[in-house]
């Protein structure tokens, strides 16, 4: 399976690279299936994004999800994109960035998750630094969930 025009789109000219000075969360991770690393940082005034920006050292798609996804988180309210039970909150924020990217081939599923990740660990590290402690540790606590999904790609693969 080839990769989807908007994801080539958004790794030729992916949105949002850089950093962010004194941002109010910034998460980092090196994705635990290929070890390929991505920095986002966020700008939150009043619990809504005002703006994301992120640095990786990943393949095309994870390039092209963190471009997606700073995109799509820009200007939205904090509380809204965590809002739901732990699994919704999950495939809600996966599914920004692979409602827009369309189809991604199944050694590649694993590359969207580490966006999700990396956001849940700022946003978790911003609302700790609020004072917002039982937020913090209930956004915290979705990390090691996140782990089911990078799976996804080698059960595609087991089922064909
Ligand atoms: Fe490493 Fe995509 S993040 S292959």
């Amino acid at each position: 399976m080839e990769l989807s025009p908007k994801t080539i789109e958004h790794f030729r000219n992916p949105k949002n690279v850089g950093e962010i000075e004194n941002p109010e969360g910034t998460g980092d991770i090196l994705n635990p299936v290929c070890g390929d690393k991505t920095v986002l940082y966020l700008r939150i005034r009043e619990g809504v994004i005002e703006d994301a920006k992120f640095l990786s050292f990943g393949c095309a798609v994870t390039i092209a999800s963190a471009s997606v996804f700073t995109e799509k988180i820009k200007g939205q309210r904090i509380s809204e994109l965590l809002s739901g039970t732990d699994e919704g909150i999950i495939r809600q924020l996966i599914s920004l960035i692979e409602g827009e990217l369309g189809e991604i081939p199944p050694a590649k599923l694993h590359c969207p998750p580490a966006t999700v990740q990396v956001f849940l660990e700022a946003v978790s590290r911003y609302l700790e630094k609020e004072g917002e402690a039982q937020m913090s540790s209930r956004i915290k606590g979705l990390i090691p969930k996140v782990s089911e999904y990078y799976q996804r790609g080698e059960k595609a693969e087991e089922a064909v």
